[in-house]
C-alpha cells in the first residue's frame, strides 16, 4: 500500500467497503474475525504522529495481531543506519508488515523493493498518505454517497501536502471534481496536470462545494518562509470560519486530516461546530487501517 496513484476505483472501493463492514462491527467487538492472530506489525515512523501510528496499533489489536513500534529517535538510525539496513534487520525478526512514515518521498517504495514484508506508506514527504485519503473518501461517501461529480475543495499548503496528492489521485479516480485553493506560493506550478482546477479566491471556490478538506500549513517542510503569509494573514485570506461557511452551501462538510491549528487554517467555532466531520474521520481511519491490514496480511490474504 504505497499510494493511491496506481489504484483503480474497484480497489479503492473494495478497501472502503471492507472498512464500512468493520465499522458496523465496532459496537460488537467479539464478532470481528481475528484474522491477524499470528501476525506482528512493525511501525517505523521517522516523523511524529498521533493518529496514524495509534490507529494502526489499535487496528492490528482489534484483528488479534500484535504490534511493535520502533522509536526512530532512540534507534540506531541515529548512528547512521540506512533505511534499507534498518528494514532488513527488523524483517528477520519475523514481522509480517511494516508501516513507514518518512520525510523523503519514495522511502516506503525503496523499503518495499528491499523486503518481503508488506509495506504500508503512512506518509512520505510531499508524496502520498494513502490511508489518510482513503479515510477522507470513506467519510465523504458516508455522508453523501457516490462522489461522482461532487465538488471537493482542498484548501491550504498544497505544495507540501502528501494528503492533498493522495486525495487528488483517489478522488479523481472516483469521478469527483477536485479544486485546490491557497496562496499562489503554495500551489505547485502544473498542478492542473493532476486533473484539478486551481482557485485563489476561497469564497468562489466554496460557493458550489460539497466538501472542503482543510490542510495545515506544513511549516516544517517550507524551505523559504519569506513567501509564506503570516498566520493572521493566512487566516484572513484562507481560514475556514463561520463567515465563510455562511456563504457556502448549507450542507458543505468540513474535513481536516489533523493535527489542526486553531485560528490559522480553521476557526474554533468551525473545528468544534456541526459542519465538521473531523472526529468521524478518525473513527473511519481505524476502520480503513483494519481493512488495509486484513487485505494485505489477514488470514485469507
Ligand atoms: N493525519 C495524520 O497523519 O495525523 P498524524 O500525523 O497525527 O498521524
Amino acid at each position: 500500500m504505497l499510494g493511491l496513484k496506481d489504484l483503480s476505483a474497484k480497489q479503492i472501493n473494495l478497501i472502503i467497503q471492507e472498512a464500512f463492514t468493520y465499522k458496523k462491527q465496532f459496537s460488537a467487538l467479539g464478532r470481528i474475525k481475528k484474522s491477524l492472530l499470528d501476525k506482528t506489525l512493525l511501525t517505523l515512523f521517522y516523523e511524529p504522529s498521533t493518529r496514524t501510528m495509534t490507529s494502526f496499533n489499535v487496528a492490528a489489536g482489534r484483528l488479534g495481531g500484535r504490534t511493535h513500534n520502533v522509536s526512530v529517535s532512540a534507534s540506531s538510525v541515529q548512528k547512521g543506519e540506512t533505511l534499507i539496513d534498518t528494514v532488513r534487520n527488523l524483517e528477520v525478526m519475523g514481522f509480517s508488515a511494516v508501516v513507514i512514515r518518512h520525510s523523503h518521498g519514495g522511502a516506503p517504495q525503496l523499503a518495499a523493493e528491499n523486503t518481503a514484508m508488506s509495506v504500508i506508506n503512512a506518509g512520505d514527504g510531499f508524496n502520498e498518505h494513502p490511508t489518510q485519503a482513503l479515510l477522507d473518501i470513506m467519510t465523504m461517501q458516508q455522508f453523501k454517497g457516490d462522489l461522482q461529480n461532487k465538488k471537493v475543495v482542498i484548501v491550504g499548503d498544497i505544495a507540501h501536502s502528501r494528503v492533498a496528492r493522495s486525495n487528488i489521485w483517489g478522488l479523481n479516480t472516483l469521478g469527483a471534481q477536485v479544486a485546490v485553493c491557497g496562496p499562489a506560493t503554495l500551489i505547485p506550478k502544473g498542478i492542473e496536470d493532476f486533473g484539478v482546477t486551481v482557485e485563489h479566491d476561497l469564497g468562489r471556490a466554496l460557493a458550489d462545494a460539497d466538501f472542503v478538506n482543510v490542510l495545515r500549513m506544513q511549516y516544517e517542510r517550507q524551505a523559504n518562509q519569506n513567501f509564506i503569509p503570516s498566520k493572521r494573514e493566512y487566516h484572513r485570506l484562507f481560514g475556514i470560519n463561520e463567515k465563510r461557511l455562511a456563504k457556502a452551501k448549507p450542507d458543505l462538510l468540513v474535513l481536516h486530516p489533523g493535527p489542526i491549528n486553531r485560528s490559522v487554517e480553521i476557526s474554533t467555532p468551525v473545528a468544534d461546530g456541526k459542519q465538521n466531520v473531523i472526529l468521524e474521520q478518525v473513527v473511519n481511519g481505524l476502520a480503513i487501517r483494519m481493512a488495509v491490514l486484513n487485505l494485505l496480511i489477514g488470514e485469507k490474504a
